[in-house]
């Protein structure tokens, strides 16, 4: 069986599937890896190195997808400018892809993988149990996302973070205000409050408090109705319109005495609620900073601009969507344990074994022999078929 690693073609992605290192554990498993020339380029993992570990090398992309058995990516397939070409149409058919397939917001794509025949596993469907912690990508990226918007936002403000004590007088710390405290959050958090700042942080989900303290930062009670705030699988829902707007006047206070706001509310398969409205960004002070970490979905912050640095009413928004790319050894070495570990959870004797009876595998499988076998993404899918 051929493993193959392409190079990521999204502008700004510098994070690699598998890192040399990883490549002996796929080898144990009766597995030859290949990579494509340059592919760890951008994360400081040269081709020596991966060749040095075992894998072969090659140049061509298109010699690299015919012969793979298997193809392991970290972004989508895309449209390849280069050869003009979607990724998906190189992939072979009745080849296998593992990826962050992004299957709830590109169903286009997963159409396009189901009609090529491709066996497609997204990895941002796993589920969040003991088992899957060693594959689980979206918390390792997560968790560089909420130290790496820290650092961004410390690079941006124009004051210090510590409390400082100097002959030329007393700083007093920065506040940095946390909005959602999941993995992303608490990583924020924590990273905030070894710089020195004083931290305070906000959660719909109310069993999150004592997390919340434990890293370090005041837990800010909003008197709100919370009671259907968290999913039975431990994930928020997504709340009223009429919610939204009192926790936005609830929260006017925290934005507008902070010097940095990180956001993170995320709704799992939904657009990100909107949390900060333009008119609490204007009652900030001006050299503020905002970090938006749910850009990609529409963002928590009226006027940040995805990927982009923008500047409203003096105060500096972040819109960021390639933070974990920012920390791209870490991150590629994380990924590449994570999707590798999930890889060999599908291997039998060297050969693939799609056991269904393994929530594992049965919750990310999202394409097989042609059909989209996914529920949720077959529900996404459905007014787009009645042409709706
Ligand atoms: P998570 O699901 O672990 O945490 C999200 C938290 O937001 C949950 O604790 C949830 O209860 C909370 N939340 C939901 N609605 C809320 C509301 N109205 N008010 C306050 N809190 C609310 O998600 P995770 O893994 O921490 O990711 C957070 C976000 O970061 C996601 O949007 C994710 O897509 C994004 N992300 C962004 C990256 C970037 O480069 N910009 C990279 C990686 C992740």
């Amino acid at each position: 069986m051929i493993v193959a690693i392409p190079k990521e073609i999204l502008p700004n992605e510098r994070r690699v599937a598998l890192i040399p290192t990883t490549i002996s554990t796929l080898k144990k498993n009766g597995v030859e890896v290949w990579v494509e020339k340059g592919a760890g380029a951008k994360a400081q993992f040269p081709d020596s190195a991966y060749e040095e570990a075992g894998a072969k090398v090659e140049e061509s992309i298109e010699l690299l997808y015919q012969n793979a058995d298997v193809v392991l990516k970290v972004r989508p397939p895309a449209f390849h400018e280069a050869l003009n070409k979607h990724e998906v149409d190189l992939l072979k058919p009745q080849s296998v892809l593992v990826s962050l397939l992004d299957a709830y917001f590109q169903p286009e794509t997963i159409q396009k993988l189901a009609e090529r025949e491709v066996t497609s596993f997204a990895l941002e469907f796993l589920p969040r149990i003991t088992r899957a912690q060693s594959m689980d990508v979206l918390s390792s990226m997560s968790a560089i996302a909420g130290y790496r918007a820290v650092v961004s936002a410390a690079a941006e403000l124009p004051k210090y973070f510590p409390m400082l004590m100097t002959a030329a007088g007393t700083i007093t710390p920065a506040k940095v205000f946390v909005i959602g405290a999941g993995v992303a959050g608490l990583m924020a958090i924590a990273t905030a409050k070894r710089l020195g700042a004083i931290v305070e942080a906000y959660d719909t989900r109310p069993v999150v408090k004592e997390q919340v303290e434990s890293v370090g930062a005041k837990f800010v009670e909003l008197k709100l109705d919370t009671e259907n705030a968290e999913s039975k699988g431990g994930y928020a829902q997504a709340q009223s319109e009429e919610f939204y707007q009192k926790q936005q006047a609830m929260m006017i206070q925290y934005v507008s005495s902070a010097d940095v706001v990180i956001t993170t509310a995320a709704i799992p398969g939904k657009k990100a609620p909107r949390l900060i409205t333009d008119e609490m960004v204007q009652k900030m002070k001006p050299g503020s900073v905002i970090v938006d970490l749910a850009s990609e979905r529409g963002g928590n912050v009226e006027g940040t601009v995805e990927s982009e640095k923008v500047i409203k009413h003096g105060v500096t928004l972040l819109g960021y969507a390639d933070h974990p790319a920012r920390v791209a050894v870490h991150s590629s070495q994380l990924y590449s344990k994570n999707i590798s570990t999930f890889f060999v959870n599908l291997l039998n004797e060297g050969a693939l074994n799609l056991n269904m009876e393994d929530e594992i595998i049965a919750h990310t499988l999202v394409t097989h022999k042609g059909d989209i076998v996914h529920a949720g993404v077959k529900e996404i899918l459905r007014p787009t078929e009645n042409g709706e």
